[in-house]
């Protein structure tokens, strides 16, 4: 079966994120890669998922995991090759599913040929496509700081200048000012499309426009940089540059393409996503993964309220929700585990199908990152000498040489918010490599493998997966879930999740109990109109009004 065809399929997808390193190793070198991918098809078939995307796998020296990439057109060797990628394309078209890639040109892998050579000399024919200046009072030409910690600025002792990268030192920024970079990109995007990729999910893509005078910013509360958000972040070109994007390598093709973008206000997102602007599919947007971020940004987390997370989700449900599009996501390979950070590990299987319930029912196409159907949970690894990450051992140096705060204090900030929570091998099943490896794993597995693993959850139709899959198939089954109009309840209840969507007279009723009490559920029932269905719940049925059980969730049709 090929992959149905039309517009805007994807408002009735689901997307589901696969992190390969991470996924399934089918070589035994303690490493996922393409052919550990094409073994496990038949799972995300069964999960009933529409779009897989593969997190990247190009040549890259791996300074951030992948997202330094010194080929785009090629596979790296350690994940397989361009062969491979063929197959995975087929596998999954053949199964009615669809294939994006992540196009990461907002910076190269200083090991890029483009880089190499612009490095080289002041009169190189690359020098443009990055951003060099000469430094500025002793220092670089400005004061921001980089996100993962320490200066944006490296000095270069070849030609006595400086380079702008906003992560890594080994993450140089393109300079999309310069009409031959974007050229160059649109050229990688037609590459992958013509071999037959189905859209992109676009790293830092609102990065790529910088203020042409990088003037310096106000300084961070805790770094000592200066904050680029004013200069770099959704700059003055980002829509020009997001159109001719669109114009030159997606019109005319049945692409998914979704822009990843820090720091995205819902007014923005809206013009990036209405259709007739002819920029994106959706946006990743931030709003509800900082809302536990301290003072002192994600490594100085605060409890999540409830009524702030609602506010936020709900404001942009209303704000995309008739002319723009959102994406739903909990979980990437840059956030912790959802169940250990916004649900309860106590309550694992119920928090994690409320937590699916909330997000799912919403309008918008959801994410699925791998593990999360199976309720994975965080690593809890106390040693920061079992971490990977390079923002989370950065962030932990700095946070301990500058005396800021104390060992057991930052390893605590760590153990929580680690991207490389996410990052720990798929649990396949309850065997000493988790059914990732049979060799020795580049990062831990965690331990509760044994205990929560896919074998397992395909086994018990009451498991967190099988819920994925049934919340999945809603999606397919009830129009109103992909274009029903979204209505808050509740909206100062500090336990409660509630909203409505309504469709040709036809309301879903979703309410979920994101606290560990059971909690009285104090609505109307007139708001589901007459004689409301439940369509999935994660308790025994008591009807739509009962009181909610710790993390109960259920959804009601009524008409
Ligand atoms: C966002 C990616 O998701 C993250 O993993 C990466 O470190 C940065 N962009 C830089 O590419």
């Amino acid at each position: 079966m090929a992959p149905k065809r039309g517009t805007d399929w994807w408002k009735s997808s689901v997307v589901y994120q696969v992190y390969p390193s991470s996924f399934n190793d089918s070589d035994g070198d303690g490493v996922g890669d393409l052919p550990g991918v094409i073994e496990r098809l038949d799972y995300l078939e069964l999960l009933g998922v529409d779009v897989v995307w593969l997190s990247p796998v190009y040549p890259s020296p791996w300074d951030d995991n992948g997202y330094d990439i010194s080929d785009y057109l090629d596979i790296h060797p350690m994940f397989g090759t361009l062969a491979d990628w063929d197959r995975l394309r087929d596998g999954l078209h053949e199964r009615g599913m669809r294939l994006m890639m992540d196009l990461v040109v907002n910076h190269t892998s200083d090991e890029h040929p483009w880089f190499i050579e612009s490095r080289a000399s002041k009169d190189s024919d690359k020098r443009d496509f990055y951003f060099w200046r000469p430094g500025r009072g002793g220092g670089p030409p400005n004061n921001w700081g980089s996100v993962f910690s320490g200066p944006a600025w490296t000095y270069d002792e070849a030609t006595g200048e400086y380079y702008l990268h906003l992560f890594t030192r080994r993450q140089p920024d393109l300079n999309w000012e310069n009409p031959r970079v974007r050229a160059a990109v649109h050229d990688v995007a037609r590459w992958w499309l013509d071999r037959g990729a189905d859209g992109f999910r676009m790293d830092v893509i609102n990065f790529v426009s910088k203020t042409p005078e990088l003037p310096s910013g106000p300084l961070a509360a805790t770094s000592g940089h200066g904050v680029f958000t004013d200069y770099a972040v959704n700059g003055p070109r980002l829509h020009e540059f997001l159109h001719e994007l669109h114009q030159e390598v997606f019109a005319g093709r049945d692409v998914l393409t979704v822009g990843e973008m820090p720091r995205v206000g819902v007014e923005q997102a809206l013009l990036h996503t209405m259709v007739e602007r002819r920029e994106l599919s959706m946006v990743f947007q931030f709003e509800h993964v900082n809302l536990d971020h301290g003072p002192g940004g994600k490594f100085d987390p605060r409890p999540l309220d409830l009524v702030r997370l609602k506010e936020s989700l709900n404001r942009w449900q209303a704000g995309l929700g008739e002319s723009g599009w959102n994406s739903l996501y909990w979980n990437n390979h840059d956030q912790p585990r959802a169940v250990s950070r916004f649900g309860d590990e106590a309550h694992r299987v119920e928090s994690a199908k409320a937590l699916a319930t909330t997000l799912h029912m919403m309008k918008g196409t959801p994410y699925v990152y791998q593990g999360e159907e199976l309720g994975m949970t965080n690593a809890h690894m106390a040693d920061i000498a079992d971490y990977r990450d390079v923002e989370t051992l950065n962030h932990h140096r700095a946070m301990v040489e500058t005396g800021r705060v104390n060992e057991g204090t930052a390893m605590a900030a760590v153990a929580r918010m680690s991207r490389d929570n996410a990052r720990t091998p798929v649990q396949w099943d309850a065997s000493p490599g988790a059914g990732f490896t049979t060799g020795t794993p580049w990062i831990g597995i965690n331990p509760n493998h044994t205990q929560i693993n896919a074998e397992a959850a395909v086994a018990d139709p009451d498991s967190v997966f099988h819920y994925y899959r049934r919340l999945i198939a809603l999606r397919k089954e009830h129009p109103v879930i992909v274009h029903g109009r979204f209505e808050p309840l509740l909206e100062e209840d500090p336990a409660v999740y509630a909203y409505t969507r309504t469709l040709d007279g036809r309301v879903l009723l979703v309410t979920a109990n994101w606290s560990s009490d059971t909690v009285p559920l104090e609505l109307d029932p007139s708001v589901a109109r007459r004689d409301p269905v439940r369509l999935i719940g994660n308790y025994p049925d008591e009807g739509a009004f009962a009181p909610l059980r710790p993390w109960e969730a259920r959804v009601h049709l009524g008409s």
